[in-house]
């Protein structure tokens, strides 16, 4: 059966229902054990393509026209961490900033982005781009920028110890020592089209699980703060980065081979928690 949206391989379909109970914007339909599952009357419109129904289908029966079948591999279970795992990696993570004069393969960081596409985006809209610098030089290039924007915006900033943090900053530059960009040999930009409504978490989440990936992979970043809020306002910087018209930055991060292993994990707050049971 051949729809506009989707194709039931009928001598698979158990007619179980759960690609229909799956669908997050409930647009196909099963009448009864009877039929096979079809789209409802203009359905094509709400579809955000999320692909649910091909993973739910335990039977390899339901295939989206716009995502065939050998493009959906099946989960390997038995690659699962467990959550200890898990819960090790999220606690021994750190943020690095001394790094190895030794630049990451191309292979790898595109390993990195290929699979933070897969984090979640609102309404699996996946806007988020992506700059990757492969030249330590650019992103040295890039420290500067940054610290050229912090001499222009220190004589207007109202906080004290934010001078002061920003004094020591240019000071350390001009020493040759770059606290902005920690002579990182890599830099990963995310950005997006400003107004869309969920541009930002999509950005942050994204960049937030190629973390996580590079860590396990080996690999130390450390979130760029000063660059991201830089690249919003200084527009030799936005330039130089080659951040389309009508983009935002929402995020950037460090990237590289780190210098040291960590052993301990840091003690942090407790959380701020308002249980309401
Ligand atoms: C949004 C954001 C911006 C950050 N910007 C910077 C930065 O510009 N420079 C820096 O050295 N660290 C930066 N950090 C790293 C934090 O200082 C770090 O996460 C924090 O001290 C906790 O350390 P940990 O990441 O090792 O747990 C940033 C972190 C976040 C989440």
């Amino acid at each position: 059966m051949n729809m506009s949206l989707f194709t039931i391989d009928q001598k698979k379909c158990r007619r179980d229902g759960m690609c229909a109970k799956e669908c997050p914007a409930q647009i196909i339909v099963l009448a009864d054990k009877d039929t096979f599952p079809t789209l409802m009357e203009n359905g094509e419109e709400s579809c955000i393509n999320c692909g649910h129904c091909v993973a739910v289908c335990p039977h390899g029966a339901f295939t989206l026209n716009t995502m065939p079948l050998a493009e959906c591999p099946g989960i390997q279970h038995n690659l699962l961490p467990e959550a200890a795992q898990i819960r090790e990696l999220l606690m021994a993570r750190r943020s690095i900033r001394l790094y190895k004069n030794r630049i990451v393969a191309h292979d790898l960081l595109e390993d990195l982005i290929n699979t933070a596409r897969y984090a979640p985006t609102g309404s699996n809209k996946q806007q988020v781009q992506w700059i990757v610098l492969e030249n330590p030089a650019d992103v040295n290039l890039l420290a500067s920028m940054v610290i050229d924007w912090a001499r222009l915006i220190l004589p207007l900033m109202p906080d004290e110890s934010m001078v002061m943090k920003m004094k020591r900053r240019i000071t350390a530059w001009d020493e040759g020592i770059d606290l902005m960009l920690r002579g990182a040999p890599h830099l990963i930009v995310v950005h997006s089209q400003a107004d869309l409504p969920s541009a930002e978490a999509d950005c942050v989440i994204a960049l937030s699980s190629l973390e996580l990936y590079a860590y396990a992979k080996g690999l130390g970043t450390c979130w760029a703060g000063y660059l991201t809020v830089a690249a919003n306002s200084h527009e030799p910087l936005a330039q130089a980065l080659g951040l389309p018209k009508g983009h935002k930055c929402f995020g950037a991060m460090m990237l590289g081979y780190p210098q040291y292993k960590y052993t301990r994990i840091p003690k942090r707050n407790t959380p701020l928690v308002t249980w309401r049971p």
